[in-house]
């Protein structure tokens, strides 16, 4: 029976699929049928229905987190339904630092993987010791290490290799006891006392102040990723944008700041039908209401086409949009 999936996806754009299924128990997934097409859903923090779905949404929601104290580090064994936010909130209550720069997150412990959750200096790969999958073609149950996940930024192996062919059904942490705080981002620099409590509150406070709550503004966070460049075009651009806010990404590439390349087209406070470029983070598109997906393909689309023409940068969406049958990807044509 069709489902609505407004308030399954939290920039809840109307749109409906075929048939809704919730994995309570991982064993539900040996019977699951996963005919063709089918996703796989959290808490649609990152997943935008453009449209009517004409498939089946498979909904993780297998809830547990064992807990084995080991010599030099807390192994942390979480299941994929788990929210994100609550098992940070979790291990600093039971005194097991690590993880508060990623407080406030939205979304699924089991779609944390997929994109390699990362902020404020942080990135999920840091602390995984496995992920556990079920294989859909072949029915089983598999791990890979942390190195076999091949994380980058905003990347992995699930966006790739074993992408529409597994379910995340459980992530290995290992949170070591020797705490080091990572404080490189500004606002944490400023902490008077430093305690886990303390950088988790703050990032917290930050968040709140730059980032709407996507259950009273509908969003989808970050909707384009910060681009990576090689350091010739970072040289060349910061001769006539000496502001460019930049990071040191590896040896040959700079990482550079999507939203103030937006900001700096005049975009902010952009735009179509409900849809509008966050006046506080360009980098965010915030949903009124009253849209379709047609209009946030055209918004997509003007903001890279102004970008583009401004720069000579692409910016590739980093938000999963979800078109009738299958994952959609909105490039403009690279060369002019
Ligand atoms: P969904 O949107 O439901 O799914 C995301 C993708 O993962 C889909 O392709 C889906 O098919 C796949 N997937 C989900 N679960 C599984 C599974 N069990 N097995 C296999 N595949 C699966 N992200 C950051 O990295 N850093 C941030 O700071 C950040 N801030 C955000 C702030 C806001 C306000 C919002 C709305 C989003 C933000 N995000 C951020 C993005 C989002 O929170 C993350 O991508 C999160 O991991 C998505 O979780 P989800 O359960 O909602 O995933
Ligand atoms: N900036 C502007 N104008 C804007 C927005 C940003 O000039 O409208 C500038 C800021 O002043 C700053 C720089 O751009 O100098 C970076 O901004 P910010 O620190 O807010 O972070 P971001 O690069 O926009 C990234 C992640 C966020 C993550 C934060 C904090 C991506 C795509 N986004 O945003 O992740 O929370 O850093 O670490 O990497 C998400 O993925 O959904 C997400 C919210």
């Amino acid at each position: 029976m069709a489902q609505s999936l407004q308030t399954f996806h939290t920039f809840s754009l109307p749109s409906q699929c075929l048939h809704l299924c919730e994995i309570t128990d991982t064993k539900q997934l040996q019977q699951q049928l996963f005919s063709v097409p089918f996703c796989i859903l959290g808490e649609g923090s990152n997943t935008v229905f453009l449209n009517d779905y004409q498939g089946t949404v498979i909904k993780m929601a297998t809830k547990g987190i064992s807990l084995t104290p080991r010599e030099n580090d807390y192994l942390l064994e979480v299941a994929a339904g788990e929210n994100w936010h609550k098992l940070v909130t979790y291990t600093l209550d039971h005194d097991m630092p690590g993880l508060e720069n990623l407080a406030l997150i939205p979304g699924t412990v089991g779609a944390a993987p997929v994109q390699n959750i990362g902020a404020y200096g942080v990135e999920l790969a840091k602390y995984i010791e496995y992920v556990e999958y079920f294989d859909i073609a072949q029915k089983q149950v598999i791990r890979l290490s942390k190195v076999e996940c091949q994380f980058g930024y905003r990347d992995s192996i699930f966006k790739h290799a074993l992408k529409n062919k597994v379910v995340i059904t459980q992530v290995g942490l290992c949170l070591p006891k020797q705490w080091q705080p990572e404080l490189s981002y500004g606002p944490l620099q400023k902490l008077s006392k430093v305690t886990a409590k303390a950088v988790y509150e703050q990032v917290i406070t930050t968040r709140n102040s730059k980032l709407p709550d996507p259950y009273v503004l509908a969003n989808a966070g970050s909707f384009f990723k910060n681009p990576i460049i090689p350091n010739s075009q970072l040289h060349a651009l910061l001769k006539s944008h000496s502001q460019l806010p930049h990071y040191f990404y590896d040896d040959a590439h700079h990482k550079i700041a999507a939203g103030w390349l937006i900001e700096q087209a005049g975009l902010k406070g952009h735009r179509i039908a409900g849809i509008e470029v966050y006046e506080q983070q360009a980098l965010v598109l915030v949903n009124h209401g009253n849209s379709q997906g047609g209009d946030l393909v055209a918004m997509i689309k003007h903001i890279q086409q102004q970008v583009w023409q401004r720069y000579q940068i692409h910016l590739h969406h980093e938000v999963r949009l979800m078109a009738d049958s299958d994952e959609c990807n909105i490039n403009l044509q690279e060369q002019p």
